[in-house]
């Protein structure tokens, strides 16, 4: 890892969720491990009103929670850090700020080298660019000036397409950092290397030796306290647009020139270009969207969805969805990947799962199980992958055995954590430059484009089926596979164990 030069960070929505949870977390973890610059100040920005040491104090109690906080790092970080109230909507209310940012340059005698992190709702995301612009803060002359913005980017096609206009008139591409965070992970990274330094894989990873993929995203909470947000996004842009996309894209594209952000975000950029575009009918077929309903597990009463706090009682926002789409190119024409993300399903997996051809005849007498590799994003991050051997003894009888890697024999072989978290990767690439792990404009829009028409189906009041909350899912999603002939892989926590079904 390389320290950043000295550089500073504007965090809007510093009251916020994402703030308190992640991204101050992120910073004071690389603060202890000593990979912030030397001079740096972080200046926190939102309408609720707070002191600097009022906001330091709820840091404080909120930082301390965690775990691997030292008190006597807290107490030194959060010297670094300093709040101020404002509309972020109003034009005149930057003046305040600018005054503040200057005043902190001149107290931190530091070059003006600032990452503007837009941690606030989407609404704000047109206007804060404007009105930095309009108080000459994208102003490079003195230090550079980078813009971080979260997802969802966009709420569809069009409005990403007039958020990148308008982004774009303030800030250069090569200032704008996207961030998806399943990017920064580093078991999505892994995807890289695994494919493209181990000649033994990627000579298989085509059309000819590959069935099909599945891609799961699956995750056990429900919306927790963000049913107002949630309801206007739905899984398709909360998880599917973005983050799911970005892990077909690191597992389908072809290998890059170098391991830089050109060469990289180029092939990802390909991969989502050559996504089969979908018609009204493809969705009717070949999309499944589900709702969870209330149900009671192990005497627990888990709320419908549609009961959630912030959640319409007729909603029809989906928080599932299955799928199955095809790459048109020559590595996997033909090739189905189905996709599948949902809250309140049995486990928290992300998981990609490549299923080779069966043997093309069986010359034991029996069809012998076709490989797969399970590549694991998390929890229990690792790889395992499964083949046959005979069973000791007279005859030829197989059996089905299984090989593994578990992150976590590193961990323990090397006595440390080696998964950074990824946020704390994010941010300081943001800081140094390093643009490789955020998604470029080329590569959102494409994804906009291949999932307007499942949006119109939404709109159109599209199929949208109810399931049990703890389950994989509605029944059609099943059906989906089934067509094919195939099943969903139903994963466990423990990424070795085999076929776990409900919670
Ligand atoms: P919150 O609602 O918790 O926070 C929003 C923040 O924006 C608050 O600090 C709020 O502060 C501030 N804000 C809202 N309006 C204004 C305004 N007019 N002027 C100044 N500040 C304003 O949302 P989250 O933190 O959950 O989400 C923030 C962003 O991050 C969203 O885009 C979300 O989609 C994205 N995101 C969040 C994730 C999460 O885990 N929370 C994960 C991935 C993405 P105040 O009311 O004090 O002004
Ligand atoms: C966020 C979504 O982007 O990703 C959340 O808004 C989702 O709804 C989260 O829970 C999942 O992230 P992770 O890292 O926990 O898989």
């Amino acid at each position: 890892m390389v320290v950043p030069d000295n550089s500073n960070i504007v965090i809007f929505g510093a009251s916020g969720d994402l703030t308190f949870r992640k991204l101050m977390p992120a910073l004071y973890h690389l603060y202890a491990s000593k990979q912030l610059p030397d001079c740096f100040f972080i200046l926190g920005v939102s309408r609720s009103k707070y002191s600097d040491e009022q906001y330091r104090q709820k840091l404080v109690q909120s930082l301390g929670k965690g775990d691997r906080v030292d008190d006597s790092v807290l107490n030194q970080f959060i010297q670094h850090i300093y709040y101020v109230s404002i509309d972020t909507s109003s034009m005149p209310a930057y003046a305040e700020l600018k005054s503040r940012l200057d005043a902190l340059y001149t107290q931190y005698d530091t070059p003006h080298n600032t990452l503007f992190y837009l941690a606030t709702p989407p609404s704000l995301f047109e206007v804060i660019p404007q009105c930095l612009a309009a108080h000459q803060l994208n102003n490079e002359a003195q230090g550079w000036k980078r813009i971080v913005l979260e997802k969802p980017i966009g709420y569809d096609l069009q409005s990403a397409l007039d958020l990148d206009k308008s982004l774009h008139q303030f800030f250069d591409e090569q200032q704008i950092y996207r961030i998806d965070h399943y990017l920064g992970k580093e078991t999505v990274q892994n995807l890289l290397v695994f494919r493209f330094a181990n000649g033994m894989f990627e000579p298989l990873w085509t059309r000819n030796y590959i069935d099909y993929i599945e891609i799961t995203g699956a995750e056990a909470l429900g919306v927790e306290g963000r049913g107002g947000y949630y309801d206007g996004s739905g899984a398709l842009r909360d998880m599917l647009q973005n983050h799911l996309l970005q892990v077909l894209a690191m597992m389908a594209m072809e290998p890059p020139v170098e391991i830089n952000a050109d060469s990289i975000r180029n092939e990802v950029a390909k991969v989502l270009k050559s996504l089969q575009p979908l018609s009204a009918e493809d969705v009717k077929n070949e999309v499944v969207l589900g709702q969870y309903t209330e149900s009671e597990i192990q005497d627990e009463l888990f709320l419908a969805y549609r009961n959630e706090a912030g959640v319409k009682a007729d909603s029809r926002t989906e928080t599932y969805i299955g799928m199955r789409l095809f790459i048109n190119n020559w590595r996997w024409n033909g090739v189905p990947f189905y996709i599948r993300t949902g809250k309140r399903l049995p486990t928290r997996i992300t998981e990609v799962v490549i299923h080779f051809h069966k043997t093309p005849h069986p010359v034991f007498g029996v069809d012998a199980p076709a490989n797969k590799l399970v590549i694991r994003i998390q929890p229990d991050e690792g790889i395992v992958t499964n083949f046959v051997l005979k069973k000791p003894g007279a005859g030829f009888e197989t059996k089905e055995v299984s090989m593994d890697f578990k992150y976590q024999y590193l961990e323990s072989e090397e006595g440390e954590d080696k998964l950074l978290s990824a946020y704390e990767r994010l941010l300081l690439d943001a800081l140094n430059g390093d643009a490789t792990l955020f998604a470029r404009t080329d590569a959102v829009l494409s994804c906009w484009k291949f999932v307007q028409p499942i949006l119109d189906y939404k709109h159109q009041s599209g199929s949208l089926y109810g399931y049990a909350s703890g389950t994989w899912g509605p029944t059609q999603a099943d059906e989906l596979l089934a067509k094919d002939g195939r099943t969903w892989r139903r994963p466990c926590e423990n990424l070795t164990n085999t076929n776990c079904t409900e919670l």
